[in-house]
């Protein structure tokens, strides 16, 4: 569904991503794991056309991504969840989610509004209350929320754990496969807490320094004798 083919990236000149062959499935969640600096985010940004393309290219369904504009991008139906905050904190919860739908005539946001409140029980709860006074794990929920609002195809999640308690972490990570299942999104989930992904996940990549150093099962890495411990810290 979404794929790289000798994906060479940066940013201007300063290159971050060598020869990335990545593919992921439509209905799966394929995760992207590997340390601070690796180039996780970098990946995303190439894909969103927010970085600068050396060589390779992208496609997605078939089309070339390469050159097009992000909001393009975004309009074929990809939704990207960047890593630093993605709510309007001085807005409510329902203000957030309408504006997030803003393109969509008004009989369909609220609709899909309902939708996502009946997903999210705990933003109906919070549905008044302004998105800044929500707890972190909350505001991941608002924000996924949000970009379900435009129903994408593809879900491009850059990491949904950090800084979330491990209570808060297995709600998230509950969450996203339900997407999987009971919407039938495709998932990527950049995430630098590995384990917790890779337990969710189906397929799964390792980066590191730019560079893929693992390409398989979720399963398979998690387990991985070396490359679990040296670079995951999974024991
Ligand atoms: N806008 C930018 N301009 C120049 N260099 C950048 C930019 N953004 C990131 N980099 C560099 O690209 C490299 C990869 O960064 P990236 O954010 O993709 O890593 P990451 O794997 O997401 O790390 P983290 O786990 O810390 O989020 C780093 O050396 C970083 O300094
Ligand atoms: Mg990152």
């Amino acid at each position: 569904m979404l794929e790289t083919s000798s994906l060479y990236s940066g940013y201007g000149k300063i290159k971050v991503l060598f020869d990335i062959n990545f593919k992921a499935e439509e209905k799966k969640i394929t995760v992207v794991v590997g340390p601070n600096g690796a180039g996780k985010t970098t990946l995303l940004n190439s894909i969103m056309g927010l970085a600068t393309i050396h060589d390779g290219s992208i496609f997605f369904e078939g089309k070339k991504l390469n050159g097009l504009p992000t909001y393009k991008i975004a309009k074929m139906g990809l939704a990207y969840l960047p890593q630093m905050g993605n709510v309007l904190s001085e807005l409510t919860v329902e203000e957030n989610l309408k504006i997030a739908g803003y393109l969509l005539p008004s009989n369909e946001v609220k609709n899909r509004m309902m939708e996502i409140l009946d997903m999210f029980p705990v933003l109906r709860d919070f549905i008044q209350r302004k998105a800044g006074t929500l707890s972190g794990g909350e505001r991941r929920m608002l924000a996924i929320g949000m970009a379900l609002m435009k129903r994408p195809k593809i879900l491009l999640l850059d990491e949904m754990s950090t800084d979330l308690a491990p209570i808060m972490v297995k709600k998230v990570m509950e969450k996203v496969t339900q997407l999987r299942d009971e919407l039938g999104l495709t998932i990527v989930m950049v995430e630098q807490v590995a384990r917790k992904a890779l337990e969710i996940g189906d397929k799964a990549y390792l980066l590191v320094s730019g560079t893929m150093r693992f390409e398989g099962s979720a399963q398979e890495l998690l387990h991985h004798p070396e490359l679990a411990k040296m670079y995951l810290g999974i024991a």
